[in-house]
């Protein structure tokens, strides 16, 4: 394997051209528009200059990571690649569509790293259900060890093996996850950000005291608060409505709060206002 394709250039779509291009691959990165793209690259270079600051790596090393990574619009600039990951908004109809969109060589194996989707539902709306596979990275990429590999319904062996060598190549661990809705780390991690919402909205706890229990009584490294906001509360919430919709199991219906917030454009960090509001040097709650 020596060139891989990133659809979307956002949160998780640049952190894994990161890692990509840092293992050595040569990435093609796409957006919908280049100055998206030219963002997510530039998001690339701050984030490898951590590692400058502190002297882990060097300036020439970040370069040709850097050099590495080529950004496009055109679908068919992936016609060389070997794998494509999609990265693109957790959309289905979107992701379908980015599908049909691709010309690929016939050897290319196809990746989703959609967070809840069902993975057999995307395979079968591409011309390769047996070289497509799930691919479920966390954020920040750079940093978090773990990719779950989803098999769908037609996955092969072989393309499960290759995954496994691919992650294994860019630094990363793997488990195997069913794929059932939000497969094992979404499966239980959002039910909890949701309950600490619902726990918010009857007013069990201030945003402060609800973060910081989660924080110093079960050890997370950050409150399911911030990590909410971290997500995305957009994110968030189609993961919600895709377990719901795939059980029909109530347990799962989102809080009532995580539906405001959202309908307000209120997505977390990334739209710079959630449960916090980003806009000033440190996080403020917002209420
Ligand atoms: N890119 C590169 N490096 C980064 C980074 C980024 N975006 N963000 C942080 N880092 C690095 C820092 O440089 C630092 O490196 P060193 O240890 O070498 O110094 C290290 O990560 C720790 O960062 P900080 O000291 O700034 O802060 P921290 O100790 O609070 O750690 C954190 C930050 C790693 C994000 C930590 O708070 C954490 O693990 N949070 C939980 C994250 C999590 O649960 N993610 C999963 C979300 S669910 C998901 O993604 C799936 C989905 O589908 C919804």
């Amino acid at each position: 394997m020596k060139t891989i394709g990133v659809i979307g250039s956002g949160l998780m779509g640049n952190g894994i051209a990161h890692v990509s291009a840092l293992a050595g691959f040569d990435v093609i990165l796409s957006d919908v528009e280049l100055a998206r793209a030219e963002a997510g690259k530039a998001v690339i270079e701050k984030n490898l200059g951590r590692a400058v600051a502190k002297g882990t790596m060097q300036v020439d090393e970040v370069e040709a990571t850097l050099a590495r990574i080529r950004l496009t619009t055109d679908p068919a600039a992936f016609s060389d690649c070997d794998l494509v990951i999609e990265a693109a908004t957790e959309n289905e109809a979107v992701k379908k569509a980015i599908f049909k969109g691709l010309a690929l060589k016939d050897s290319a194996l196809l990746a989703s790293n959609t967070s809840s989707i069902s993975i057999t539902r995307l395979a079968a709306a591409t011309d390769r259900p047996d070289r497509f596979v799930g691919l479920h990275f966390f954020n920040p990429v750079p940093v978090m060890k773990l990719v779950e590999i989803i098999r769908g319904l037609a996955t092969s062996d072989a393309t499960t093996a290759a995954m496994h060598a691919f992650c294994k190549a860019i630094g990363k661990t793997t488990v195997e996850a069913l794929d059932s809705p939000a497969f094992i780390v979404n499966r239980v991690l959002c039910p909890m950000l949701n309950e600490a919402i619902f726990a918010l909205g009857e007013g069990v706890g201030s945003v402060v005291d609800i973060d910081q229990g989660m924080r110093l009584g079960a050890n997370h490294p950050m409150g399911p608060l911030t990590l909410s906001d971290f997500v995305g509360l957009d994110t968030l919430l189609s993961v919600m409505h895709v377990m719901q919709e795939a059980t029909g199991d109530p347990k799962y219906r989102p809080a009532p709060l995580l539906v405001k917030y959202v309908e307000a454009g209120w997505y977390g960090r990334k739209s710079g206002k959630g449960f916090y509001d980003y806009s000033g040097e440190t996080p403020v709650p917002t209420r």
